[in-house]
């Protein structure tokens, strides 16, 4: 697709990745794009650049608009190399371009590429004349490299807010109101559970920096730009960055000789009779990416695992690694799991929830070999009680 003109002067510029299935470890089934956005001024900007593998892309589109030799500021929100990557090919065709960039951006700039770039620092409140407009920035530090910075434009009301808010989405659409809420929403949601979690804290502070603007538009780095569901992607942060999640349940497990999964179905019967609408996820078939996005929305965690070697099956071991990794807060833990001598998986997943400083309120299920009916009838009441003690959580 062509440059497209978002308001007079100002175009999407980006590449689009369609092909990506897995940025660096997340499973990206829908792609992505890399945005950059290009002001025409009088001093002509471009904000951000992208992954190199589309830098091709960039070049093309900013030609459709003007001859890239004529950018005078390159605006580095951010230094990871999905958006930073293009900054060598670009400057070929302007090098006396100065890249405006926070503090830290500078330094993480000069360890990537060793370049002697014209750099100029900015920080929160400074702003930057173009001419006709005045951009303005924000440090939005860890949210989420220490370099993380959004920029503003108050005359039109535009916030470029490179990672926050953005979704890995790849499409011939470029709004949010082009292909919904429900759809722009989730990825959004995937995105925020799988990068952001861990900087709920940094994240509120970065939400309360942008109350304070005049939005109309916000132009993500990724996926599709917020024009129509503002209020909708800023409550739906407040909310993330708060670590709130939905009075739902998640069941993760991964079974060997279908004795834990019985027991994961039990449960599952269980809460469904307490009234709690219930995700179950076999790791086996379940991307850890995509069972973060109902981690992020679920209050209630059930983790199953059956006892291999004296611990928990690898799927369950790298799960809660990453958990662990993002730690996302405020949620209620339970372990089950199948044994045929030993035992030790469930003691082992209620110390990682232990570790994760999750509530848990009930004591693990643990089988030894075949679940007899009535230790079935005991999950469901189990399930149950999980299911009543949730809906009763505050
Ligand atoms: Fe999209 Fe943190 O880079």
């Amino acid at each position: 697709m062509s440059a497209l003109e978002l308001k007079q002067g100002i175009y999407w510029v980006g590449g689009i990745d369609w092909n990506i299935r897995n940025f660096h470890g997340y499973l990206t089934e829908a792609g992505t794009t890399y945005n950059a956005y290009l002001i025409v001024d009088e001093k002509v900007t471009l904000i951000d650049t992208v992954k190199p593998s589309v830098s091709r892309q960039l070049i093309t589109r900013i030609r459709q608009v003007i001859d890239p030799a004529k950018i005078h500021y390159i605006i580095s929100n951010h230094v990871e190399m999905d958006h930073s990557g293009a900054l060598p090919e670009i400057l070929e065709y302007c090098p006396n371009a100065t890249i405006i960039t926070s503090k830290a951006g500078e330094k993480g700039l000069r360890r990537h590429f060793k370049q002697d770039w014209a750099f100029e620092v900015v920080k929160s409140g400074d702003t930057l004349s173009l001419g006709k407009r005045t951009l303005s920035f924000v440090n939005t530090p860890m949210v989420h490299w220490p370099d993380s910075m959004v920029t503003y434009l108050p005359d039109e009301k535009i916030l470029f807010s490179n990672d926050i808010f953005g979704q890995h989405v790849a499409s011939a659409e470029r709004y949010d109101d082009e292909c919904g809420w429900s759809y722009t929403r989730h990825h959004a949601a995937k995105y925020y559970a799988n990068i952001v979690t861990p900087f709920g804290k940094q994240a509120s502070k970065a939400l309360t920096a942008v109350s304070e603007l005049k939005i109309d538009m916000i132009c993500p780095s990724h996926g599709l730009i917020w024009r129509s569901h503002i209020p909708n992607i800023i409550e739906a942060y407040t909310e993330w960055s708060k670590h709130n999640s939905e009075k739902k349940a998640v069941i993760v497990y991964d079974s060997m000789w279908n004795s834990t999964e019985e027991l994961a179905v039990a449960l599952e019967v269980g809460l469904g009779r307490a009234g709690v609408k219930c995700t179950v996820r076999n790791l086996r078939v379940n991307h850890i990416s995509d069972i973060m996005t109902d981690v992020l929305d679920s209050r209630m965690i059930l983790l199953g695992s059956p006892t291999l070697n004296n611990g928990m099956l690898p799927t369950m071991g790298q799960f809660l690694t990453y958990v662990k990794g993002l730690k996302p807060q405020n949620r209620i833990g339970f372990a089950f799991g199948s044994y045929g001598w030993g035992g030790q998986a469930v003691k082992e997943m209620e110390a990682a929830i232990e570790a994760l400083n999750w509530d848990q309120p009930f004591k693990a299920i643990n089988i030894e070999y075949i679940p007899e009916e009535s230790e079935i009838d005991s999950a469901i009441e189990l399930g149950e009680k999980l299911g009543s003690f949730l809906l009763d959580s505050e």
